[in-house]
């Protein structure tokens, strides 16, 4: 029986447009793979730390192959529980606004806290940089109030859909689907009609991940 990991992205919760087309999907995942857990990650309701101080110099301490000090071996167990949290599962959804053509800094804080030498990626002279979260699809569906497709003129300044599958490739994903609402902010027709395209592409999607 599979976990899935359904990270949540969008503060806007019953008006958030990525936050329905997940719901749906998990909806539809839930009916038809009965006996799968799944586990919600609120960013927006979770105590993410700074990435500063102990914690930072923690991670250089790694990189320069250093030992760390009391202080930073705390802070780095904290990296480390939620990097387990984030690793031990078997299948992730994540949900997203486009902020500022980028993701929402709440998402950019917690993959700045999860991503890490030596448990999400490796780093070694003659292999260079490896990916240690390996054979796992991810779901990803973005939210966006205008319209950043092919043909829209617009497609180079959408950072958030490259971001998150260039991060998710570094970490070692290759499983990767994508689910968009775009043009949320073009009327409440567009929006209507972009967001039940997508909750028809998400129902279809969770019954072959
Ligand atoms: C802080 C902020 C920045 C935004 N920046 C952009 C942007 O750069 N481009 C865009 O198309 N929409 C932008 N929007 C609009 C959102 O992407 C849009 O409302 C989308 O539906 C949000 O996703 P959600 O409905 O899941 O919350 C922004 C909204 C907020 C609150």
């Amino acid at each position: 029986m599979a976990t899935v990991l359904y990270i949540e992205s969008s503060p806007r919760k019953a008006r958030s447009h990525s936050i329905a087309v997940a719901t749906a999907f998990l909806e539809a995942y839930r009916a038809s793979h009965e006996g799968d857990t799944i586990e919600k990650l609120d960013l927006w309701n979770t105590d993410l730390p700074a990435f500063d101080g102990a914690m930072l110099e923690a991670k250089y301490a790694i990189m320069h192959g250093q030992p760390h000090t009391p202080e930073q071996a705390d802070a780095w167990r904290r990296v480390t529980s939620m990097f387990q949290q984030f690793q031990s599962a078997d299948k992730y959804v994540f949900s997203l606004p486009m902020w500022n053509f980028g993701i929402p800094y709440r998402l950019k804080q917690y993959i700045d806290i999860i991503t890490q030498p030596g448990l999400a990626f490796s780093f070694s002279p003659s292999e260079g940089y490896k990916g240690l979260v390996t054979g796992k699809p991810a779901v990803v569906i973005y939210a966006s109030g205008g319209i950043y497709s092919e043909g829209s003129g617009a497609e180079s300044f959408d950072l958030q859909k490259p971001y998150m599958k260039l991060w998710l490739s570094f970490i070692g994903f290759t499983d990767i689907h994508a689910l968009v609402v775009e043009g949320t902010l073009q009327g409440p027709d567009v929006a209507a009609k972009n967001q039940a395209q997508a909750i028809e592409q998400a129902k279809r999607l969770a019954q072959v991940v």
